[in-house]
C-alpha cells in the first residue's frame, strides 16, 4: 500500500483517498458551520435561506458521487444540473470566492491531507467558477 501522495497521483478516487462517507459528512457540517459563523462568508451566508439543514444534506450526497463514490444525490434527484439549480442565487465572484475559502478553511480545519486538499480545490475551482452567473 503506498502512502497518500501516492494514490493521490496514481487517481485513487477522493472518496478512497478522504476517507469515505463519515469524513465528506464531517468535512460538510464544517463548511455550512463556518459559514454560518465567520464574518467573511458573509455575502456566501446570504445567499442561503434561513435553514440550512437541507443545503447540508444535499452537498453531503452530492460530494460523495462527485469525488467518485456513492451515487447518492443522484439515486434521489438525477442529474446534478449543478449551473441551472444555482440559477436562483446571485453567484458573482465575491460569492465564488467566499465558497472556495469556506471549503478551503473546512478542508484544512478536518485535516484533509495536503495533496488531497490541493488537488480537491482545483475541481472546486472549476465548478464554482462555472456556477457564476452575474
Ligand atoms: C460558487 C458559489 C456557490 C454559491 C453562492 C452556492 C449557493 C447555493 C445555495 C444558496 C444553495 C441552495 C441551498 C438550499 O437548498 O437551501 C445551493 C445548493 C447546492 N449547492 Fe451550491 N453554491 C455555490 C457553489 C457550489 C459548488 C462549487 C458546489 C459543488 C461542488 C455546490 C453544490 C451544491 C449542491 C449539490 C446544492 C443542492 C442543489 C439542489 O439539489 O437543490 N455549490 N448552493
Amino acid at each position: 500500500m503506498s502512502d497518500t501522495d501516492d494514490d493521490a497521483q496514481q487517481g485513487t478516487t477522493a472518496f478512497e483517498l478522504i476517507g469515505g462517507e463519515p469524513a465528506i459528512h464531517a468535512l460538510v457540517e464544517r463548511f455550512y458551520d463556518l459559514m454560518d459563523l465567520e464574518p467573511g462568508y458573509a455575502a456566501l451566508r446570504a445567499t442561503h435561506g434561513p435553514d440550512l439543514a437541507s443545503a447540508r444534506e444535499k452537498l453531503n450526497w452530492f460530494l460523495c458521487g462527485w469525488m467518485g463514490g456513492p451515487q447518492h444525490y443522484v439515486e434521489r434527484f438525477g442529474h446534478p444540473r449543478l449551473r441551472a439549480r444555482h440559477m436562483p442565487f446571485k453567484i458573482g465572484i465575491q460569492e465564488r470566492d467566499q465558497w472556495l475559502a469556506c471549503m478551503a478553511q473546512a478542508m484544512e480545519e478536518v485535516q484533509v491531507h495536503p495533496a488531497l486538499r490541493e488537488r480537491l480545490q482545483e475541481s472546486f475551482f472549476q465548478t464554482a467558477d462555472w456556477m457564476r452567473n452575474v
